[in-house]
């Protein structure tokens, strides 16, 4: 098992490709608000940060191993504006799990970005991986998350009351997956 997309990833608006130095303006612009980071597992990033994270976790163009996570910039193809990220992780080689997660700039929210950008992770993740099973895990209040979970035809299969302190405050988990025989019945959406 392994993911060697060839970039850039194309979907109907968009072009997904590793994120390099010179998207550290377009990064910062969203991933340094509050509002965005609120139910995401990472704090207001500044320069540096996202620098640094270009260097690390966010240089990976490949999937070789589980524990490893694919993070893709995901580009208007058609102005070459950064509109946000996505990433996803290949949690168990043997269960053939991954996990899929999106940002997207709120200047280029309502579109429908995040949810075509997700849709092609899904695809990379059941065509070109073999993935099982993706999921997605969203804190309760994010409502446009679970919209855009939804949307990918992703099933919530369990709400998990309180389960975690997060960043201060408990919070309620909804887990939201799709297997790999239900993504043939999905993946016709990528044309909307
Ligand atoms: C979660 C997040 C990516 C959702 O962004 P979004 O812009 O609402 O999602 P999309 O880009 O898929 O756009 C969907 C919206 O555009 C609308 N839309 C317009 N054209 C569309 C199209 N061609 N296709 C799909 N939706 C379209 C949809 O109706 C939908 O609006 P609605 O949810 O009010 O019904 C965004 O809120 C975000 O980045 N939040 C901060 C980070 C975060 O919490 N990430 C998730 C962690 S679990």
């Amino acid at each position: 098992m392994e993911l060697r997309p060839v970039y850039p990833v194309r979907t109907r608006r968009l072009s997904l490709r590793p994120l390099t130095s010179g998207d550290i303006d377009a990064l910062l612009a969203y991933r340094s608000q509050p509002d965005v980071c609120r139910y995401v597992p990472f704090e207001p990033m500044d320069r540096q940060v996202i620098a640094e994270r270009l260097a690390g976790q966010w240089a990976l163009s490949a999937l070789t191993d589980e524990g490893q996570a694919l993070t893709l910039g995901v580009e208007l193809t058609e102005t070459g504006e950064l509109v946000g990220d996505v990433v996803l992780f290949w949690h168990s080689r043997e269960h053939r799990g991954g996990e899929l997660g999106y940002v997207v700039n709120p200047a280029f929210g309502g579109h429908g970005y995040a949810t075509e950008a997700a849709r092609a992770l899904l695809r990379l993740g059941f065509e070109e991986l073999g993935l099982h099973r993706i999921i997605a895990r969203i804190e309760e209040r994010n409502e446009p998350s679970a919209r855009v979970a939804r949307r990918l035809g992703m099933r919530q299969e369990a709400r998990l009351v309180r389960n975690e302190m997060f960043k201060g405050e408990w919070s309620t988990e909804l887990d939201f997956a799709m297997l790999a025989d239900e993504w043939p019945t999905h993946r016709a959406a990528q044309d909307r």
